[in-house]
Formats: C-alpha cells, sequence, structure tokens
C-alpha cells in the first residue's frame, strides 16, 4: 500500500451495521460544546481558564461556562463538578428548532434512550434532545442558544496562545467501521481514515462542517473520550502555549507534541488536564466541502501518520482516555476492542512501521533509536 492514498468516497458498510433509520437525521452544523465532569473546579478552572486562556462566559458553585476568542454561542466546553470525572455531553449544534424533531424520531427508530428538555440541560442552551447513542455516547442536539460577544476582535484581550474555535470531538469505539456506518447514517462524512492491507480500520475523521473533522473514531475499549481539540490561529499560537507551561513549571500537562499531523496535515499539541482528560490544541488543517472532497487513507504502519515528522506516538495516547456518562450520569461500561490495536501492530517486539515503504534492504524497520524510549519491554 502507498501511504497515503487519495481515493473517492466509498461506502463499504459492514455485515455488522446498525440498520439505517427510515427518518431523516437531523441537520447538524457543527460539534459546538463538551460537558465535562471534573473532580475540583478549581484545579480545572486555573487550567482552562487561567494557563490555556478560554473566556469565562459563566459560572456559579457546581460549573463553568467557557468559549474560545470567535465564538458567539454561550460556550463551547462546561466544566461540572462531579465524583468521577467523565464526559456527560458530545454536543452538536443544528441548523433549525425543527431538527430537534428529526433527532427525537431517528434515535427513537434506533431504540435508542432519549431524553428532551425544552429548557435545556445546561445554561444558556434552550431546547434540547441528549440520546444515549448506538455506540454507547452521549450525544446532544440544540438549536436554541444565547448569544454573546465574540470577541474575535479584542486583541488586548488575546495571550499569544489563545484558543478562538472548537474545532473536533474524537471517541473511542471498539469498531470502527461500525461506528463510521452509523455516523454516515447521521449524516457525516469520511475525510481520511487508517487501514491496513487486511483491511481492518483503526480510526476514521468523520465531517460536518467542511474541514477535516468535527469527530473522529478511534479504535480502542469504548465508549471513551480520547479528546476535545480547540484551535489556535498559527503554530506560533501552539509553541506559545508549551513556553507558558514551561515557564509555570507545568510542563506535566504536555503529553505528546508539539508537531505536525500526518492525518489532518494539522500542526498539534496534546495535553492532560487535572482530571487527565486529554484535550489537543490544533491548528491549520485543510477544506474538505466539496461533494466529491477525496478520502485519504494512510496505512497504520507508514510511521508519519500521526506524526509527520515521525516522532513516537506516546503509548498513554493509544491507551488513555476518558470515561462517558449515561443519561442518569453513571459511567458506561467498557466494550473490548477486538480487531488489532494501532499500538500494538507499530511499535514493540510485535509490531513495525516503515519511513519508506518498499524500499528493499533500507529502513524496512524502523530504527530502534527512533522507536526509542517507547518501544515496549525496551524501557530503561
Ligand atoms: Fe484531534
Amino acid at each position: 500500500m502507498t501511504s497515503p492514498t487519495h481515493h473517492p468516497a466509498s461506502s463499504d458498510r459492514p455485515a455488522n451495521a446498525i440498520p439505517t433509520p427510515q427518518a431523516p437525521p437531523p441537520d447538524i452544523l457543527r460539534c459546538a460544546y463538551m460537558e465535562i465532569v471534573v473532580t475540583d473546579l478549581a484545579a480545572s478552572r486555573a487550567f482552562y481558564h487561567d494557563v490555556l486562556g478560554l473566556v469565562i462566559t459563566e459560572e456559579d458553585e457546581d460549573a463553568i461556562y467557557l468559549r474560545s476568542f470567535e465564538e458567539f454561542i454561550h460556550h463551547n466546553l462546561v466544566l461540572r463538578k462531579g465524583p468521577v470525572a467523565a464526559v456527560a455531553a458530545f454536543s452538536y449544534r443544528v441548523r433549525s428548532p425543527e431538527d430537534l424533531d428529526r433527532a427525537v424520531a431517528f434515535f427513537e427508530e434506533l431504540g435508542c434512550r432519549v431524553e428532551r428538555r425544552a429548557e435545556g440541560f445546561t445554561k444558556g442552551i434552550g431546547d434540547s434532545v441528549r440520546v444515549e447513542d448506538p455506540l454507547g455516547f452521549p450525544y446532544e442536539f440544540f438549536y436554541d442558544v444565547e448569544h454573546v460577544e465574540r470577541l474575535a476582535w479584542r486583541y488586548d484581550l488575546y495571550t499569544p496562545g489563545a484558543l478562538v474555535r472548537l474545532d473536533h470531538f474524537n471517541q473511542v469505539t471498539p469498531d470502527v467501521p461500525k461506528a463510521v456506518a452509523y455516523v454516515e447514517d447521521l449524516g457525516f462524512r469520511v475525510t481520511e481514515d487508517i487501514r491496513d492491507s487486511e483491511g481492518t480500520v483503526y480510526a476514521a475523521w468523520m465531517r460536518r462542517k467542511p474541514t477535516v473533522h468535527d469527530t473522529a473514531m478511534t479504535g480502542g475499549d469504548g465508549p471513551r473520550m480520547h479528546h476535545v481539540a480547540f484551535a489556535t490561529h498559527e503554530k506560533h499560537n501552539i509553541l506559545s502555549i508549551c513556553d507558558k507551561l514551561g515557564a509555570l513549571r507545568l510542563s506535566n500537562h504536555i503529553e505528546r507534541g508539539p508537531g505536525r499531523h500526518g492525518v489532518s496535515n494539522a500542526f498539534y499539541l496534546y495535553l492532560r488536564d487535572p482530571d487527565g482528560h486529554r484535550v489537543e490544541i490544533y491548528t491549520q488543517d485543510y477544506y474538505t466541502g466539496d461533494p466529491d472532497n477525496p478520502v485519504v487513507t494512510w496505512d497504520v504502519h507508514d510511521n508519519q501518520r500521526r506524526d509527520w515528522w515521525g516522532n513516537p506516538v506516546v503509548p498513554s495516547w493509544y491507551t488513555e482516555a476518558s470515561l462517558v456518562l449515561d443519561l442518569d450520569g453513571n459511567p458506561q461500561p467498557l466494550v473490548a476492542r477486538t480487531d488489532d490495536s494501532e499500538m500494538a501492530v507499530t511499535i514493540g517486539a510485535d509490531g513495525f512501521s516503515y519511513t519508506r515503504e518498499g524500499q528493499e534492504g533500507e529502513d524496512e524497520d524502523m530504527p530502534s533509536w527512533k522507536q526509542g524510549e517507547y518501544k515496549l519491554g525496551h524501557q530503561l
């Protein structure tokens, strides 16, 4: 397999796909906000507001509502105090109030638990639908929302690492093709994926807005939340966040990066918040809005797929993720992935990666120093 390949979208619907509802899906505009449960509200406020500079729209004793600089809706992130760190909602904005009726019909036909609240589930947002989706994730849909000041022109308030938009979610789920078929039924389109020559799918990136993704499906034990991503304007803003974390002696929050992704072509940095929730800082992916936008498929053994410069991925990035909650607030049980894991096939004694595929005698296997400290079983 030459990596990556650029090809037309194809619907290779798996045999175990969740049946497509007769009811049409809601018209989803974009990922809009995530509600996460944190165990120490003050510590999370210090991380997301004091360090990362997200703007506080509103706060009380139980929750903090934050937004990015270019946002005009009430919030992009809700930090809610609770006993177990987990995710309470992946929330999408829909095009019209009628799309909430469509969401109810779509998910009821799928046999999912559905709850609609005219007054909303959070401050700043009106009529909303929450569901336990077929993969076990708490998905929310809303249209009605309180508008707040868009701070895009308030350069007097910007910091060097200003977060300007919510960009995407990333979900961990055991069966990626099954997840992709369901999310395609919900109206999403695949932009990129990671596969092997035997047909195993390791991850897929899916969009509604015309960027690389609104959410990604990452293969692993799930349902879990892998990360939530905020965008900066430029690469240097991400470097400034690293510098600030170093200056504050908070570099322990940096899990992976900064670097350039192969998938998405974006510049990235992965952080862990005080509860271990993973946050990506992301910038400069590409436009995907044409109907015939080519799908980019990466070979799982291409060591530039996750990092364009070939830097190794730390094992925690593959193995750790946040629990998600059902609509009663209880953690969803995990289902184990049975397909091969990306970490197992790409690093360690059983795995391999390449930089230049198919050149005989050269670089067929990664040099030991490139696998470095992350080679399983070879830690110092
Ligand atoms: Fe991401």
